[in-house]
């Protein structure tokens, strides 16, 4: 990691010719500054400010902000750890969350990060995903032809389960799933709530929904903790990733995580890897319903690539253009839209000096939508992702997972769970568009998609139970 500082900081000095531009964005009100327009419309109006410059200034009531839209920008400030700090809105999930992985810093981030890191590792991530397409065709055995489905609801349940067994390997029963799905939906809105509230007070209060939130929190823990408590009665060498995080230590050290470690990791992973990727996946349906010719390309792919067998890891490297449809997918709609650091020293960005304390923005979905690094941005093309035209897109552009230090851990297993579960899912059932329903992206903890009702369409055969 300090050999990325250096080199980030050597690549901004290397680069004195170009001078950034740093504007301020319009439209600041009295008291508020841009946070009514930021509040309004989130997306529309990250997406407009690329446009003023390299670098925008914002007002956050009294408070001064900028937003990185460059990506050499973007990447000075995830490069540089030591001066941007995880940190703005993440002091609040830190309460939230515990001391996780994805909310720790510095030094101790550092020392979280070395011991889970190993088990993120390819090998592990094709064992993890060794039941996802056999999970995912239990779950779509129960849909019908003929039906509407919530895409949006169904790929949560979906993804819950994957999660758990990713997690617990022999997954939780079903009735203790659903329950988790449902405490993790109430926790996942109440972090984002409490992290958007200016003063932090009505949280305090004994409100039905504060009480919803604080027994959703309680049982969503117990239940993890029970699966800890299970898993330590029972012989090592377990290939899920709570087993592995109850053996991994470090090599010098010795060292382990604790069982409240673990604990807030296992809470982390789940906020931070199931509702990011079920809604990744509700979006992918969605585009394909809209885009025959891309969807009819996807199929022919799983088609050839499968030949009617189930997904497995194996094929990932095959399922080339469903991997575009997915890349274009987390373009258009990356869950994570926003995130924040906070400059720990005095420091210079952008040909700006900006004092310690300051908060520094990045937006996925504002420079996954700026005209100059993906043309005609609105559009759907999974093709930019195939041969020579993917070598073209500007270094940094595409950042769904971020960068640096605090760059996605699961973003490998994410793209292997969306790959695969997309195959199943598309190498049986075409989803069709409720007609008149309009998408509306909401930008809260994670982009979700609202609610996608889409009709079920049995491909190739029907099968005598797809109509029951
Ligand atoms: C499509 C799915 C996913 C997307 C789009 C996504 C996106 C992201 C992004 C953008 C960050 C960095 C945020 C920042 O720069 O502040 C992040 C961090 C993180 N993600 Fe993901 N994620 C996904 C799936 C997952 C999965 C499956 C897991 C775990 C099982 C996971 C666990 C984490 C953790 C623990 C962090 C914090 C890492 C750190 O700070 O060191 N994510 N994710």
């Amino acid at each position: 990691m300090r050999g990325e500082d250096t080199a980030a900081r050597s690549r901004t000095a290397e680069a004195p010719e170009r001078a950034w531009t740093v504007a301020t964005a319009p439209g600041a009100l009295p008291l508020l500054g841009h946070t009514l327009a930021l509040w309004k419309d989130p997306l529309g109006f990250l997406a407009s400010l690329p446009a003023h410059g390299d670098l925008v200034e914002l007002r956050l009531g009294p408070r001064r902000a900028y937003l990185a839209c460059d990506p050499e920008l973007v990447r000075t400030v995830l490069l540089n750890p030591r001066r941007f700090d995880k940190g703005g809105v993440f002091d609040k999930a830190r309460q939230l969350l515990g001391n996780s992985l994805s909310v720790s810093r510095g030094e101790e981030h550092r020392r979280q990060r070395r011991l889970i890191q190993p088990a993120f590792q390819p090998a592990r991530i094709a064992e993890y995903t060794d039941t996802v397409a056999a999970d995912t065709a239990r779950v779509i055995e129960t849909w019908r032809a003929g039906r509407t489905l919530d895409v949006s609801d169904a790929m949560h349940v979906l993804l819950m389960r994957v999660a758990a067994r990713t997690l617990f390997s022999t997954g939780l029963d079903e009735r203790t799933t659903d329950e988790a799905r449902e405490c993790l939906r109430t926790v996942s809105r109440g972090i984002y709530k409490r992290t958007v509230a200016p003063l932090g007070l009505m949280e305090k209060l004994p409100t039905p929904g504060n009480r919803h939130y604080d027994r959703s929190n309680h049982r969503l823990r117990q239940i993890v903790e029970e699966m800890i408590t299970q898993r330590r009665g029972r012989p090592a060498g377990g290939t899920d990733l709570l087993s592995i995080l109850l053996a991994v230590e470090r090599p010098d050290t010795g060292e382990r995580l604790t069982d409240a470690e673990v604990l807030d990791q296992v809470v982390t992973f789940l906020v931070a890897g199931s509702e990011t990727t079920a809604s990744t996946l509700a979006f992918v349906f969605h585009l394909l319903g809209r885009h025959p010719e891309a969807e009819e390309r996807t199929h022919a792919e799983i088609d050839r690539v499968l030949e009617g067998r189930p997904a497995a890891f194996a094929d990932l490297p095959r399922l080339e253009y469903t991997r575009g449809v997915i890349t274009e997918a987390l373009r258009l709609y990356p869950p994570s839209w926003l995130s924040t650091r906070v400059t720990a020293e005095d420091t210079r960005i952008g040909d700006r000096d900006i004092p310690a304390d300051t908060m520094v923005l990045y937006s996925s979905y504002a420079l996954h939508h700026d005209p100059r690094l993906f043309p005609d941005p609105e559009r759907f093309d999974p093709e930019r992702w195939l041969g020579d035209r993917a070598a073209q897109v500007p270094r940094g552009a595409l950042l769904p997972f971020g960068a640096g230090s605090h760059k996605c851990i699961g973003d490998v297993l994410a793209l292997a769970e969306t790959t695969l579960i997309t195959a199943t899912i598309a190498g049986r059932w075409r989803l069709r568009p409720v007609p008149g329903t309009e998408l509306r992206p909401q930008p809260k903890a994670t982009l979700e998609p609202g609610p996608l009702p889409m009709l079920c369409e049995p491909r190739g055969t029907t099968r005598e139970d797809d109509t029951v």
